[in-house]
């Protein structure tokens, strides 16, 4: 087989730079290691910034996104023993964000791969990304058995933090940067109207997360402590523990049922420098991870496709190089900004084990100050809605 892009992993990175690429009237090929119906049943994050909006309607994938997700002007803060406060983001910057499950926006692309009929292979084994720093890279694997060879140009590493790309870079050419946190997310999914708004709580006992999937589908987190098993925890156990770190009067409100979907998440931000060696370029999960504490993963990712899409249609249109050449730092930049604000935002609002008395008090005066001041919201509000995609250096015609 024989593509100019050979694109590893059909999560949202890889099937949003397909169906870009295509409509560039590039030719690309996904080989995705697990099926598609694994694929789908993901539950992950579900915040969208502007930009992630507008570039989904831009390239013609927004109109369930339109119809189902609900546009949200800002988030809400809360914590034991204070008052609450809402971050208004529409105030401060003017932009809005969407509440819209990344399980739709993973459906929503493969119905339009389906109707472009683009190909994507699923339940590929073994692959090999080789000759990178050639000019004629090629990827191997086993589809249905049979050993198989993909030819390409470009090869887009688009398969997660535990796929095969990230490591076919040498490690003396790529840096890490690593954080880990000593909890983890559990999250429920509950056929439940939600609260109004999302809304973040620092308490005690520890954080948890209000948000939504639809108007009859709610999206629940707690933090846990790191080796927390699912089993432990019963819906009941759930509700209650979640109700007992809201204010009495959201508790009062949150309408409980049973969970359809429970599953925990370990917090951890890790940056891969480079995001380009040879003829491979990282995306998504792939180069980083944030905590979801800000819920900035997907959107990194479709800003990373962003850039990528945008150097590859350069090259094919007018043979230039030079967005290739400077993708890996542009696209770290708005990186670094968004694994800066999820850790702002994990260490603002969760408990740490072993925290110290002076920790505590830093903690809730950086909360107070973020409350009394218009500034300090104005910044949050803008990294928290998601800086605007940076202009390309060069002219693209
Ligand atoms: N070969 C082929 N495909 C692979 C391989 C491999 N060796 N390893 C992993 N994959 C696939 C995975 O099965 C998965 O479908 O790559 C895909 C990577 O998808 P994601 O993990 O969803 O990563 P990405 O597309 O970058 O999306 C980032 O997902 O993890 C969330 O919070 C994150 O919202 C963010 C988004
Ligand atoms: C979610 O709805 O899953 C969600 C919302 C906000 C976050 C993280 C996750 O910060």
């Amino acid at each position: 087989m024989k593509t100019q892009v050979a694109i590893i992993g059909a999560g949202p990175a890889g099937m949003l730079l397909c169906e870009i690429l295509s409509q560039h009237g590039i030719d690309c090929v996904v080989l995705e290691k697990h099926s598609r119906a694994h694929v789908l049943e993901r539950i992950r994050a579900g915040v969208l910034e502007q930009s992630t909006v507008e570039l989904l309607r831009q390239y013609g994938l927004g109109q369930r996104m339109d119809q189902e997700g609900h546009v949200h002007d800002g988030m809400k803060i809360v914590w034991a023993g204070r008052e609450s406060f809402f971050i208004d983001v529409k105030k401060h910057l003017g932009k809005q964000f969407m509440a819209y499950g990344q399980t739709n926006i993973q459906e929503d692309l493969f119905l339009a791969a389906e109707q472009r009929g683009a190909k994507v292979l699923t339940q590929v084994e073994n692959l090999q990304l080789m000759n990178l720093t050639s000019t004629h890279p090629h990827v191997t694997f086993t589809h249905n058995g049979d050993a198989s060879r993909l030819d390409c140009d470009f090869i887009a590493g688009c398969d997660g933090f535990h796929g095969v790309s990230r490591q076919s870079i040498p490690p003396h050419l790529r840096e890490e940067f690593e954080k880990e946190y000593p909890f983890g997310w559990l999250g429920i999914l509950s056929q439940t109207p939600p609260l109004r708004d999302i809304t973040y709580a620092n308490h005690p006992r520890g954080f948890a997360l209000a948000s939504m999937r639809s108007p009859t589908l709610s999206r629940y987190y707690i933090q846990v402590p790191t080796g927390t098993l699912c089993e432990e925890w019963s819906d009941d156990r759930f509700w209650s523990e979640i109700k007992s770190r809201f204010p009495k009067e959201m508790a009062d409100e949150m309408v409980t049922g049973k969970s359809i979907e429970k599953s925990i998440a370990p917090l951890r931000s890790y940056v891969c420098e480079t995001m380009r060696h040879g003829q491979l370029f990282l995306a998504g999960d792939a180069a980083h991870i944030v905590p979801p504490t800000g819920a900035k993963g997907l959107n990194l990712a479709v800003s990373d496709v962003f850039y990528l899409s945008r150097a590859l249609t350069a090259f094919y249109r007018q043979g230039m190089t030079q967005l290739l050449d400077e993708y890996s730092e542009t696209a770290l930049r708005r990186v670094w900004s968004s694994v800066r604000i999820s850790w702002y935002l994990t260490n603002l609002l969760h408990r740490f084990p072993g925290g110290s008395d002076f920790d505590q008090r830093a903690q809730e005066h950086e909360l107070d100050y973020l409350k009394s001041s218009h500034h300090a919201q104005a910044a949050l509000a803008e990294q928290y809605a998601g800086l605007a995609f940076e202009s390309s250096s060069a002219p693209i015609t």
